[in-house]
């Protein structure tokens, strides 16, 4: 869903990108040009550059669009051409090399310096650590890049969970006061549309709660355990086939799907909360045993992420939106191991697959899910993020 601005006359809408800023002397048959600065140039900024890249045609001649990266930066270098290069252009310059090719600015200074009209924040939600040991409330990085944005102007599409999940009051209120946008598609189920269906294609109905499975990452831990293999030794299996970091940590302790139960549960349930408000555990603590035994009787071990409001039982979709004030009460949120019956609709979610049952009022339960939550799907989802901030103005 979109953070936009109420306007002063308090009649909602949608808050556009104005072309009319982006070219002098825009004509029906030149394109519009929209310039980027991304943050961020890992996995997710260089598929996204990928797939700009492809599509110039399609962009130029469905959208009348030309997109443009006018910067691009990380903690260890930079990217600036305020005029701006053709994705492979900036594909080029980087190359192999870890980060792009200038020395390292402060993201402010490259914000600034860009001049470009969306911030693409593809930086990491970083280390939870702290966190995990009961320190003050965390603010990612990304969540400064984001406000920083908002201040200069620019637009924001996000495939970083950080901001949302953790400061969303900050990030919607400093929207609505800059008149800016920020879109999240990719946030929480890798380019799969869940904010836009609930945004768009659902009107009017409201989510009560949901449970999901969020991560890919430990489906296939708890795959490969479900066939015997300790956890060390599984994880070992995953990692050398590369569906798991180095350090996953934030997947394997529960971080990465609480964050992505957070920022759903924020955006769609004004719920409010932050990671560390959803009770968690780590799959490094779920038995082997308990695993095997699971699909010995024909059931499936899950890490499900559950979400709803006190005043119904979770996965309970039955009496709100029926009864009286279903949308008052606190929103809680726990992600923990379940052993599912074979039909559950989130059993068959496994490997690269994620899915969400929504509880909503008025289309009752909608079940979600991808089969394919690879980086491509990512970058896919922040091109229709940006596609739609460009064809909504
Ligand atoms: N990969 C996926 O399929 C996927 C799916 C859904 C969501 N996401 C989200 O998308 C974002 C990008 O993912 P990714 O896979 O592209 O990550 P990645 O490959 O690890 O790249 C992260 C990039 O961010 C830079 N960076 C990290 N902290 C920074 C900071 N404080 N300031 C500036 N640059 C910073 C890193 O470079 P330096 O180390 O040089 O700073 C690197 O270029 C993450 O938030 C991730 O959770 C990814």
């Amino acid at each position: 869903m979109t953070a936009g601005p109420a306007t002063p006359d308090a009649a909602p809408r949608d808050v556009s990108i104005s072309f009319a800023e982006f070219d002098d002397d825009p004509t029906p048959n030149e394109p519009r040009t929209v310039r980027l600065c991304l943050l961020g140039f890992g996995s997710v900024a260089r598929a996204l550059c990928e797939l700009l890249a492809a599509q110039e045609r399609v962009l130029a001649e469905r959208h009348g669009l030309r997109v443009l990266i006018s910067a691009a930066g990380t903690r260890h270098g930079s990217l600036l051409d305020p005029a701006g290069m053709t994705p492979a252009a900036a594909l080029a310059a980087v190359g192999d090399r870890p980060a792009p090719p200038q020395a390292a600015r402060p993201a402010p200074e490259l914000l600034a310096a860009s001049g470009a009209d969306v911030l693409v924040e593809l930086t990491v939600m970083g280390d939870l650590s702290g966190v995990a040991a009961g320190a003050t409330p965390y603010v990612p990085a990304a969540t400064g890049h984001v406000l920083e944005a908002f201040r200069l102007g620019m637009d924001v599409v996000t495939a970083n969970k950080g901001p949302i999940a953790w400061t969303w009051p900050d990030v919607s209120t400093a929207a609505a006061a800059a008149g800016r946008r920020i879109r999240f598609e990719s946030t929480v189920m890798d380019g799969l549309p869940v904010f836009s269906l609930l945004e768009y294609t659902l009107p009017d109905c409201r989510l009560l709660g949901f449970e999901a499975v969020f991560n890919a990452t430990t489906n296939f831990i708890i795959d490969a355990m479900g066939t015997g293999r300790r956890y060390e030794d599984a994880l070992a299996q995953v990692q050398a086939e590369g569906y798991a970091e180095a350090d996953p940590s934030n997947d394997v302790d529960g971080w990465d799907a609480a964050s992505k139960a957070a920022a759903l549960a924020n955006v769609a349930m004004d719920a409010g909360i932050t990671p560390a408000d959803v009770e968690h555990e780590s799959l490094a603590d779920v038995p082997l045993e308990r695993i095997v035994a699971a699909r010995e009787s024909g059931r499936r071990l899950r890490l499900v992420s559950s979400v709803w409001r006190e005043t119904a039982e979770p996965g309970d979709a039955s009496s709100p939106g029926r009864g009286a004030a279903p949308f008052t009460g606190r929103v809680r949120a726990r992600l923990r191991a379940e052993e599912l019956d074979i039909e559950h609709p989130l059993a068959s979610i496994s490997g690269e697959s994620l899915g969400a049952l929504l509880h909503t009022d008025l289309m009752a339960d909608v079940l979600v899910s991808e089969r394919h939550a690879l980086v491509p799907q990512t970058a896919y989802g922040v091109y229709a993020d940006l596609l739609h901030l460009c064809r909504t103005s």
